[in-house]
């Protein structure tokens, strides 16, 4: 009998890792890498910043151990990723309707969300944005989920259109469960602004719909209360919604895989019901998570001047991005390339969708080694001074031919 793997043909790479891997096997000295969402500095360099430093210094001297982690992870990081998600005077924090569990990554709290949802019995339809992060659908469908789609962006692509979201959403049915992506969206760059945040509760709460937030960029794009705006239209009193938080992008942390789930209840008996439930899921897939990154965002925030630290280091990416944003627009108009450009410099976070064609993107890469992901979504971050004339060169060449 013939195994089953036997048959299996290729499947196509990832359309977002798949694309550093091509980079890394191209041997031509022009190349630039803005696909994946990842911070580097000036000289292309990913840093590891100077409060997680101190953090790792600290964690070598302390006679550590080893043992597993509790299923839902450390106590204290639990507390204090919550604290930083909703502000520690905030009222979701004071009546202890929250239960947060440490997860591998934001991807590994959202595949936890989804296992946990399906398997205390949620409605099996996710609202996706249109456009979303492709991982998004990867995620929900292989958990189980149906997928629908609401429209995001208005036919410029640089504007939500409230007026189309929230009418689709306005037709989802009671329970079911809506995708929305705190700030920073990805991969537009493009964010609700509080007006509309506040109609999207509306929304939720006639609708009965389940949020979950995907929040992977907190501090990312202009602070870290800043960019928690959409609590002003969903962390309302009785309100049930999920967060998945990432500390890969504003710890820097990318590859220690840090994250977490907090599932916000009606009240503290129900979140603490959850929480058992949410340890099913996780004991089911990975366990229990690993330690070393939760230690470093956890001793960062247990102590006052690393807290300090880390927020200038918050700030220096944060800065450092907005200023590519500035030098991207000004070399655009300054080069004359066709297309509605000034809005990109207003966006939040790391990211900025060109709007390209499928053959300009190949093109790109192609003809001038540019490595961007579908639509032209660009990594802001991943410019700098010595990249951008052939970046901007190069999206030139491929719009006007
Ligand atoms: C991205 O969108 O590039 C990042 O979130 C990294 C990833 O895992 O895709």
């Amino acid at each position: 009998m013939a195994l089953p793997l036997r048959s299996l043909t290729p499947a196509a790479p990832d359309p977002i890792l798949g694309l550093t891997e091509a980079f890394k096997a191209d041997s031509r000295p022009e190349k630039v890498n803005l696909s994946v969402g990842v911070y580097v500095d000036d000289s292309g360099v990913t840093p590891v910043i100077p409060s997680v430093l101190e953090a790792e210094r600290r964690l070598l001297e302390k006679a550590g151990s080893k043992g597993y982690l509790p299923i839902d992870g450390r106590p204290a990081y639990r507390e204090a990723v919550r604290d930083l998600v909703f502000g520690a005077d905030h009222e979701i924090v004071a009546s202890g309707r929250s239960a947060t569990a440490q997860t591998p990554g934001g991807t590994g709290a959202l595949r936890v969300a989804a296992d946990f949802l399906l398997q205390t019995g949620s409605s099996k339809t996710i609202w996706l944005s249109e456009p979303t992060w492709p991982n998004h659908p990867q995620i929900f469908a292989m958990a189980g989920f149906a997928l629908r789609t609401y429209p995001y962006l208005d036919e410029s692509g640089r504007r939500v259109d409230s007026d189309r979201m929230l009418g689709t959403l306005g037709s989802a049915t009671p329970g079911d469960v809506v995708l929305l992506q705190g700030s920073c969206h990805n991969p537009s760059g493009v964010d609700p602004d509080p007006e509309t945040w506040a109609a999207t509760g509306e929304v939720v709460v006639e609708r009965e719909l389940l949020p979950i937030v995907d929040f992977a960029y907190q501090g990312f794009g202009f602070g870290l209360r800043e960019d928690a705006d959409w609590q002003a239209g969903l962390a309302r009193p009785g309100l049930e919604f999920l967060v998945c938080s990432s500390f890969s992008k504003n710890f820097a942390l990318y590859n220690e895989r840090v994250g977490a789930l907090t599932v916000v209840a009606a009240d503290s008996g129900r979140a603490a019901s959850a929480l058992s439930h949410l340890k099913i899921a996780i004991r089911s897939n990975y366990s229990n998570p690993p330690a070393h990154g939760g230690d470093i965002v956890g001793t960062i925030l247990a102590d006052a001047a690393l807290r300090v630290q880390w927020e200038v280091d918050l700030a220096g990416m944060r800065n450092r991005i907005l200023g590519n944003r500035a030098a991207l627009v000004d070399s655009l108009l300054a080069a004359g390339v066709p297309g509605d450009w000034e809005p990109i410099r207003r966006q939040r976070g790391m990211f900025a969708l060109l709007g390209l064609s499928a053959g300009q993107v190949a093109r790109l890469r192609d003809e001038f080694a540019v490595y961007v992901v579908g639509r032209g979504r660009i990594n802001v971050a991943g410019l700098t001074a010595a990249n951008l004339p052939h970046v901007v060169a190069s999206v030139k060449a491929v719009i006007e031919s």
